[in-house]
């Protein structure tokens, strides 16, 4: 007698278990593996000659990472870090750096985000890293954010507004960061950024404090971003607005380029 052979399995329910596969496989999809993503993608754009912006963050470290390996197999860059972590870690694998005075204009700035909209205005500065990161990108002909895609939002706020300012007169420059959130509909409170210890105040590369205002919803950031900006003690604010050309954002379902596809 012969052995029964399984049932054979249905079209329908192949298709099935492949899918139940693929959404396995979606959901395993860390945010670093997002991050990593679009790290790769925008590495893409980099060719042997350019004047690189190098970001700030987890996401930015990824690039630098990979731009490391690519420059040890004879990609020929030079590279503005934003900060002093990514100034040591591009420094660890090669990457030859230059700064703002010897090489005043860059090619491209690829830059991590906290928080970007559909205009491509962005919320920078979870790192502390704004200030350089602002000045970088602004000197650079392009700049593209790379970012995992639950950085992306209708409208900005959702994350803590960073906002750098002068160590004098912090208490005044506070309760003037206090009024104009107010005017511009977005009151919420406004903490002083801590160091890793909570004992002290977060100091920037740059030597300033960073006021971090939880706005909740800003419904206009170029005015909240200029009312900011002329209050005397405020350095610089985390709204990056008419900077980015391109946001390269991945997730489980893969990489999307949101904005100028070409460098
Ligand atoms: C640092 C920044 C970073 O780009 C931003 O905080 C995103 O960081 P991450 O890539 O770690 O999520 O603005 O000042």
């Amino acid at each position: 007698m012969r052995a029964r052979s399984a049932p054979a399995t249905s079209k329908p329910a192949q298709a099935n278990a492949r899918l139940l596969k693929l959404v396995a496989h979606m959901s395993q999809m860390s945010q670093d593996d997002a991050k990593r993503a679009a790290a790769a993608r925008a590495a893409d754009f980099v060719r042997s000659g350019m004047r690189l912006g190098l970001g700030t963050g987890s996401t930015a470290a990824f690039l630098v990472e990979i731009l490391g390996n690519r420059v040890a197999n004879g990609l020929q860059i030079v590279g503005v870090p934003t900060s002093e972590a990514t100034r040591s870690q591009a420094q660890s694998l090669g990457i030859p750096l230059t700064t703002l005075e010897e090489t005043p204009e860059l090619d491209l700035t690829i830059d991590g985000a906290d928080e970007f909209d559909g205009q491509l205005r962005l919320i920078k500065g979870g790192g502390g890293a704004l200030l350089r990161e602002k000045i970088v990108a602004a000197a650079s002909k392009r700049m593209l954010v790379i970012a995992d895609r639950s950085k992306q939002v209708e409208t900005l706020g959702r994350f803590p507004l960073p906002v750098e300012v002068i160590p004098f007169g912090l208490e005044a420059t506070r309760r003037a960061v206090a009024r104009v959130l107010r005017e511009n509909g977005c009151p919420g409170e406004i903490r002083l950024r801590m160091d890793r210890s909570g004992g002290h105040a977060f100091v920037t590369d740059g030597g300033h404090y960073i006021l971090d205002c939880h706005a909740q919803s800003i419904a206009a950031p170029e005015l909240l971003a200029q009312a900011l900006n002329a209050i005397p003690g405020v350095v610089e604010t985390g709204l990056f607005i008419g900077l980015a050309d391109s946001i390269i954002v991945a997730d489980a379902a893969g990489v999307e380029v949101i904005g100028a596809q070409e460098f």
